[in-house]
């Protein structure tokens, strides 16, 4: 069945960023998407399109609304939406006030489901149509997740926390269990619709060498999963690392010394990096995300997005919601115009859309099918109303090439 949809329209074809090509990004004032069976045929200007559309195609007029690819979360965790905002505390410490507790409740499998059915409700009131998701340490919670992405068709990659020390004992699997039960859970979910799988070991300190090495292996043998975790988010964390890991020469080294270090591999906050790592990490193709509300809230540290883009790495925007302070990812883009300020760095509104956008599909290996309007890609999208911001009668003033910025609440 064909459709068309006619409003303005953006979306980008490569990255506006400093290095930017002069086609990088397209805006139709008066827009029309053109969709069959679920898939992009055409996107242009109305008024050349329109003439051309067969009879019988089904038209839905949003002028005066904008069509944006749907928006892309690179990290988030479902079990921490009822933490959010829980304060006081640097990153180790709130993970064992707030963080761990919460996640023991996820043991409970209706608890799973009743939370996974708000989150992901929450994600789509937000836009946001394609998450990589931290489930919990308890299988049942990824079976939880997975079937209600798969009840929404939502594109979405997840997986099993992998901890095994340094965390409570109702939270700590095993390396023997943690290969055994992802494995499973890789053979049941990965691939299937629209649903991917990411081997998810939380962070170096909560897995013992044999548990690192067990998920590289998993990473070995099947190489089209994603690799989700964090990376030096806080200072204290990467004292850590260090004197846990002696042998290594950076907190990225250790994941790259058990095989978590390749394509599809998405790391979490990436903030106290040097350019060594950086530049491995490029090579390697492995991806940052750029999570800017959580970095403010725990205090870890700002990003340097422009140390990134000079080395090539990967990045996309992320909510880390429940240390992220906000579901939205139009609120995250605003954060991470004043991070990337007060380090002297810019985030125009195009570059902030494509972070979270087209750049967060390419961090995640995912832009074959989703994040921009290129025929044959997933009618994958979202309709953004100004009316419902305060913006709104900026909007109204009819600026079209500033009002880009209006989106931005
Ligand atoms: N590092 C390890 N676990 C977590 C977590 O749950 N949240 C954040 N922000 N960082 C982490
Ligand atoms: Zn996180």
């Amino acid at each position: 069945m064909q459709q068309a949809f006619r409003a303005s329209i953006f979306h980008c074809l490569s990255d506006p960023g400093p290095r930017a090509d002069k086609g990088a990004v397209e805006h139709f004032h008066d827009g029309l998407l053109v969709v069959e069976d679920g898939r992009i045929t055409q996107v242009g200007a109305a008024d050349q399109l329109l003439p051309a559309l067969p009879d019988g195609v089904r038209l839905e007029d949003y002028s005066g609304k904008l069509i944006v690819p749907g928006l892309i979360d690179c990290h988030v965790h479902f079990s921490q939406v009822d933490i959010i905002a829980s304060y006081g505390e640097q990153l180790l410490d709130w993970l064992n006030r707030y963080a761990y507790p919460a996640e023991m409740n996820f043991s409970d499998e209706e608890h799973a489901r009743s939370v996974a059915d708000f989150f992901l409700d929450e994600l789509l009131a937000n836009g946001t149509t394609t998450a990589a998701v931290f489930a919990t340490v308890y299988p049942q919670s990824v079976d939880a997740l997975f079937t209600a992405a798969e009840d929404r068709n939502m594109r979405l990659i997840a997986g099993k926390v992998l901890m095994d020390q340094h965390c409570p004992d109702e939270l700590r699997d095993d390396p023997e269990s943690a290969y055994d039960d992802s494995k499973a859970l890789i053979e049941k979910w990965h691939g299937k619709g629209r649903l991917g799988y990411a081997i998810t070991p939380r962070f170096a300190l909560t897995s013992s060498e044999e548990q690192l090495a067990a998920a590289g292996r998993l990473a070995k043998e099947y190489p089209d999963t994603w690799i989700h975790t964090h990376l030096a988010e806080n200072q204290q964390e990467v004292d850590q690392i260090a004197e846990q890991f002696p042998w290594s020469r950076s907190y990225l080294d250790v994941y790259d010394h058990f095989g978590l270090l390749r394509e599809r591999a998405m790391y979490a906050h990436c903030l106290h990096l040097d350019d060594t790592d950086r530049s491995i990490m490029a090579t390697k193709g492995a991806a940052g995300a750029f999570c800017p509300t959580s970095n403010l809230f725990l205090g870890s540290g700002l990003f340097d997005l422009d140390a990134m883009t000079d080395a090539g790495v990967r990045v996309g925007l992320a909510t880390d919601v429940g240390g992220g302070t906000s579901m939205s990812m139009l609120r995250t883009m605003s954060e991470g115009y004043k991070i990337l300020h007060l380090q002297g760095q810019s985030l125009p509104a195009s570059r902030a859309f494509y972070l979270a956008t087209l750049g967060a599909a390419e961090a995640l290996y995912l832009d074959e099918h989703i994040g921009n309007f290129v025929p044959g890609k997933e009618a994958d999208f979202i309709v953004l109303d100004a009316a419902g911001s305060a913006m709104s009668a900026r909007v109204a003033q009819n600026r079209p090439r500033r009002s880009m910025s209006c989106y931005l609440r």
